[in-house]
């Protein structure tokens, strides 16, 4: 069986779907591996180190994708007109695609994946359970954003998070205060923390006052007895009401009155990312704050953030709305998405090397979306569904 690998074509994108390291392993499993040229550019990963792995190396995409039975993203395929190269025309009926597709954001493309006769599997769709943590993408790319969050935050606020003790005078340490207490927002306060900022978060779920407070950062709740019914069964928080989203309003206008960075990370799977700090907000904070909002690819939780860029707000604040935050540490985010993706593999392939889809295997049966034809997802196919991904923004 051929795995293929090819370049990443979408804007921001600068991860690949495989390393020299899961390369290795595939081809122990004995799998063929083909990679286009220039595949792991962006990560840093040369040709030569992919083709020391054990992959051939391909000249273009069509080569690469033309008889391949698994293909291996990061981004879903680019198709139809938005690019010279349609790269679902070159994969035959009947490939396997795995890669972070955003089914609940774009239902036409996986209809389309359907229409082309391709078994793909959206990896974002991982349960969170146990068995499937070295496989979570999700969570291995939202930690090295939160990560990557602190660092840009640091890096444009024109002071210091430490507090120092100089002959020239005493630095004020920075207060940092993170909203959405996740896996991203979780590291996100552990790295600056690091930096020696104070640190505080808020979350709507109650489950994350003891991470955060584990952590060595305050934590602000906004209404206990909201919180106990603001998280999913599948650990996710819900959309909040407009009242609680009143009183999250009002508290938080209070605490920006002394916060130096904010960084906002909350998002609701499926739905538009609820707005956390409004525009009047935002004059609460002195001049040359800082706020990142990580949220921006799912409508921000900041309003006038613009993705892809930082603004300055009229009183000086500073709005970082980097596109695609993981990309911006591509090398370790590639390398821990290459190896979800390939302990993922492991499941579809046994041990002759073929390829097996047990659709009883809840790990396949939530992430598979198209088989035989047909979109066989129920939370791609559910109108439920279907009426949330017109409010979230593509
Ligand atoms: P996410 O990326 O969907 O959301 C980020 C954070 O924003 C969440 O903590 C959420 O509660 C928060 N949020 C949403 N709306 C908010 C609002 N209006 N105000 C303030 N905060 C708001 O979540 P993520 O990071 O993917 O984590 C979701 C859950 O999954 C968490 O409970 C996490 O601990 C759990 N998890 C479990 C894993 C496992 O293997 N068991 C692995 C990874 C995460």
């Amino acid at each position: 069986m051929k795995v293929a690998i090819v370049k990443e074509r979408r804007a921001f994108e600068r991860r690949v779907a495989a390393s020299p390291d899961t390369i290795k392993r595939m081809v122990g499993m004995g799998l063929e591996v083909v990679a286009e040229t220039g595949a792991g550019e962006g990560a840093q990963f040369t040709d030569a180190a992919f083709a020391t792995a054990g992959a051939s190396i391909a000249a273009d995409p069509a080569t690469a994708l033309g008889d391949a039975d698994i293909v291996l993203k990061v981004q879903r395929p680019v198709i139809g007109e938005e690019a010279e190269r349609d790269e679902l025309k070159y994969l035959k009926r009947g490939t396997v695609l795995i890669g972070l597709l955003q089914p609940l954001r774009h239902p036409a493309e996986i209809r389309a994946y359907a229409g082309a006769g391709i078994v793909a599997f959206a990896i974002e769709l991982l349960p969170r359970i146990t068995r499937a943590q070295a496989m979570d993408a999700l969570s291995s790319q939202a930690n090295l954003a939160g990560y990557k969050a602190a660092l840009e935050a640091a890096d444009e606020f024109g002071r210091a998070f430490p507090m120092m003790m100089t002959a020239a005078g005493t630095i004020k340490a920075a207060r940092v205060l993170v909203m959405g207490a996740g896996v991203a927002g979780l590291q996100a306060i552990a790295t600056a923390r690091r930096l020696g900022a104070i640190v505080s978060a808020t979350d709507v779920r109650a489950a994350a006052k003891e991470q955060v407070e584990s952590l060595g950062a305050s934590f602000i709740t906004v209404d206990e007895e909201a919180a106990q019914s603001a998280e999913t069964a599948e650990g996710y928080a819900r959309e909040m009401g407009e009242d609680f989203q009143r009183r999250q309003r009002e508290k938080i206008r209070e605490v920006l009155k002394r916060t130096d960075v904010v960084i906002c990370t909350a998002l609701i799977p499926g739905h538009k990312a609820p707005v956390l700090l409004t525009e009047g907000m935002l004059g609460e904070l002195a001049p040359g704050s800082v706020v990142v909002d990580l949220a921006v690819e799912a409508g921000g939780n900041v309003e006038g953030s613009r993705l892809g860029d930082i603004v300055s707000t009229p009183q000086g604040v500073k709005i970082i709305g980097h596109a695609n935050m993981p990309s911006r540490i591509a090398v370790d985010a590639s390398q821990l998405y290459a190896r979800n993706l390939f302990n993922f593999l492991t499941l579809l392939v046994d041990a002759d090397g073929k390829l097996k889809i047990d659709t009883a295997d809840e790990i396949i049966k939530a992430t598979l979306l198209t088989e035989n034809g047909a979109v066989v997802n129920p939370a791609v196919a559910a109108p439920a569904v279907a009426n949330v991904q017109a409010a979230a923004v593509s």
